[in-house]
């Protein structure tokens, strides 16, 4: 896919076609726990028409108002054995996206972070193993750390340079554990750097929402270093179309990268945004974080092969939806 992004034109009727449409499970029972979050609420979105769902989530960082009316809320920790109990009975599926999902966040507690990314899923784990229920983990690009070859595949090296890598990492290997010992049926699916409606912008948030939100409100849009690292955006509606396949695909025990297989650096980000948002700010420079990885891109043959999976939202067009004109996407 080439994507022009010189061409920044708003085009106010542009508006995302859900890339989920007509697939995924049917019938089933269904637990996504972190329902009310960014990337799980848009999960129930796409289930609920065909299927019994229920959202675990405590709402510390999701939202009830993100939740679909359709769903059931069960409210309370999922490290909490009997409501992960309750939540979990009678699951043929489960999407674990509950998760402590910032870098910025683990690296000032990784107690919390072992404990919410690791303890938890081998929770869900052990739980589904009694339901005999299929989970879809997500897992993060964060488990590769600084790449050395690029675009990443499944199997380039891992050295996570946080608390959350290495949470996500070894999430990610209990479930293959999980499959290979007692033939619990799992995916992981490894997001890159994910975006879309209902991501918030704060401090711990990602760079697309913090952008947007500066932009809107006239505030600088802060580039880190200068603005070279470049990452692989993907739009929250594809991470959906992941996890549908990933739930019905006759496949175990695998890992999945799931991005777009393009790239595009921070500063060209702001440039888009800041004309999208046809903003007053300015773009403003600041100290490069520390670690910051400077190139990521995702190797997508692994799951177009295997899953049928494919991006269809470019990035101008999704960011085209996110600005104030545009509410098409919800
Ligand atoms: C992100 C995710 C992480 C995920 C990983 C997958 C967030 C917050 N983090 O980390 O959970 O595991 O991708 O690869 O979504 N930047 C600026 N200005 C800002 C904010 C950020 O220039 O105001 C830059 C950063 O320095 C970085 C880039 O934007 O170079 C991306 O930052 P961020 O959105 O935090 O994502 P990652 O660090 O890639």
């Amino acid at each position: 896919m080439v994507q022009n992004f010189d061409d920044t034109t708003v085009d106010s009727d542009s508006s995302i076609r859900p890339s989920w449409e007509g697939i995924g499970p049917k019938g089933k029972s269904i637990l996504v726990t972190g329902g009310g979050g960014f990337i799980g609420s848009h999960v129930v979105d796409s289930l609920v028409e065909h299927n019994e769902v229920r959202v675990l989530d405590n709402f510390t960082s999701g939202f009830r108002s993100n939740v679909h009316p359709d769903a059931t809320v069960i409210e309370g920790d999922m490290r909490n054995e009997a409501v992960l109990e309750e939540a979990m009975a009678g699951a043929d599926i489960v999407f674990h996206e509950a998760a402590l999902v910032s870098v910025t966040k683990s690296i000032e507690a990784p107690k919390q972070s072992h404990e919410m990314n690791v303890s938890a899923t081998v929770d869900v784990l052990d739980h589904a193993r009694r339901e005999d229920a299929r989970v879809v983990l997500a897992s993060s690009a964060a488990i590769y750390g600084a790449p050395q070859s690029l675009p990443i595949s499944e199997d380039h090296p891992k050295n996570p340079m946080s608390p959350y890598g290495l949470d996500k990492l070894m999430a990610d290997r209990y479930a293959r554990f999980y499959h290979e010992q007692y033939g619990l049926e799992t995916v992981t699916l490894r997001y890159f750097n994910a975006y879309g409606p209902r991501q918030v912008a704060n401090a711990y948030s990602g760079v697309v929402s913090i952008f947007i939100d500066q932009a809107q409100n006239g505030e600088p849009i802060t580039v880190e270093g200068d603005g070279s690292q470049a990452r692989d955006f993907i739009h929250v509606s594809d991470i959906v179309q992941a996890n549908l396949r990933a739930a019905t695909a006759d496949v175990s025990g695998e890992a999945f990268n799931v991005g777009t297989g393009n790239s595009i650096t921070i500063q060209k980000l702001a440039n888009v945004i800041h004309s999208i948002v046809d903003s007053k700010s300015e773009v403003y420079y600041r100290e490069v974080r520390s670690d910051d990885i400077s190139q990521s891109r995702a190797d997508i043959s692994k799951i177009e092969s295997m899953l049928g999976y494919g991006p269809t939202v470019d990035l101008q067009t999704g960011l085209e939806t996110l600005s104030p004109e545009n509410k098409s996407v919800k």
